[in-house]
């Protein structure tokens, strides 16, 4: 069994809500970032940015089945518990929550949380029921440990945005943060599923970020959003992008279409490239 020199791993909810109450009740504030595993950099500077606002640091794997569909990569997602919690380790994470599916769903979990509205459009809309997966585990996780902050990337916007809704909906007293990508040198968001890409794929990848930040400069510049859509379209699909699900300018909290600048806006997009399929988004 692999020692670490910081990091405690449990697998039971009554262990990880035994460690965040004592920390809490000796009058630590506790950070928490919910993870799928098979971390990258973007991970570490969420576990950084929990280190700066909490004295505790906590983290969770798990591979959530709630938010696979039937035909998306559940089965095959990138799993590596032990070189994460060796990353996690280096990098002074406290406590790693790393629950079995029946600890985390015994008897299959019924219940479900959903947030209409804002958890159909977009990537609700391609992924159905993605949201209610996503909105029911981290509902779960907040409640297990009830950490101060939880701490999530703006990578996944309309999730931060999905789960701020449910936090206030539901009062439940945790302080949601957004971080901000972490992308790789040409741009790239970094991602887990970016070990899906060819060779050739990766080259072509940042033309999504690329393509995202100019139609965001051109529509703070005065450019019309329909106009803009299609030319990102044709710019996307030079770079090899195979189909575009979505490239939209929203509203920045309610997530509707916006038709100017006058208001803090997001270029929200995903977009295939042979197997995976890439998601993206930048500030107007
Ligand atoms: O963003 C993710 O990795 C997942 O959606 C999350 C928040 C850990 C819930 O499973």
């Amino acid at each position: 069994m692999t020692k670490y020199k910081n990091l405690t791993i449990v697998r039971t909810v009554a262990e990880f809500r035994e460690h965040v109450n004592r920390w809490r009740r000796n009058g630590e504030t506790v950070g928490f970032v919910p993870t799928m595993g098979f971390l990258h950099d973007g991970h570490m500077s969420l576990f950084q940015r929990s280190q700066e606002i909490a004295d505790r640091t906590t983290a969770s794997i798990f591979v959530n089945p709630k938010q696979f569909g039937p035909n998306e990569d559940y089965a095959v997602y990138p799993r590596s518990e032990e070189r994460d919690a060796q990353l996690m380790d280096e990098d002074g994470v406290d406590l790693l929550f790393a629950p079995s599916v029946n600890e985390m769903y015994p008897d299959g979990g019924v219940t479900k949380v959903s947030v209409p509205g804002l958890g159909d459009i977009l990537e609700g809309e391609y992924r159905p029921g993605f949201f209610n997966g996503v909105a029911t585990v981290v509902t779960k996780l907040l409640l297990q440990a009830m950490p101060d902050v939880a701490i999530f990337g703006e990578k996944d916007y309309q999730q931060l945005m999905v789960i701020r809704r449910m936090v206030k909906d539901l009062d439940i007293p945790v302080r949601i943060e957004g971080a901000p990508t972490g992308r790789e040198e040409d741009g790239l968001a970094m991602s887990s599923r970016n070990t899906y890409l060819t060779p050739e794929e990766r080259k072509a990848a940042p033309v999504l970020y690329q393509t995202i930040s100019a139609v965001a400069d051109k529509f703070r510049q005065g450019e019309r959003a329909p106009e803009l859509i299609q030319w990102a379209k044709v710019e996307l699909e030079k770079a090899g992008f195979k189909q575009l699900d979505y490239l939209e300018i929203r509203d920045s909290e309610n997530l509707k279409p916006v038709y100017d600048a006058s208001r803090p806006a997001r270029v929200l997009a995903a977009a295939w490239l042979g197997k995976p399929r890439l998601i993206d988004n930048v500030e107007v």
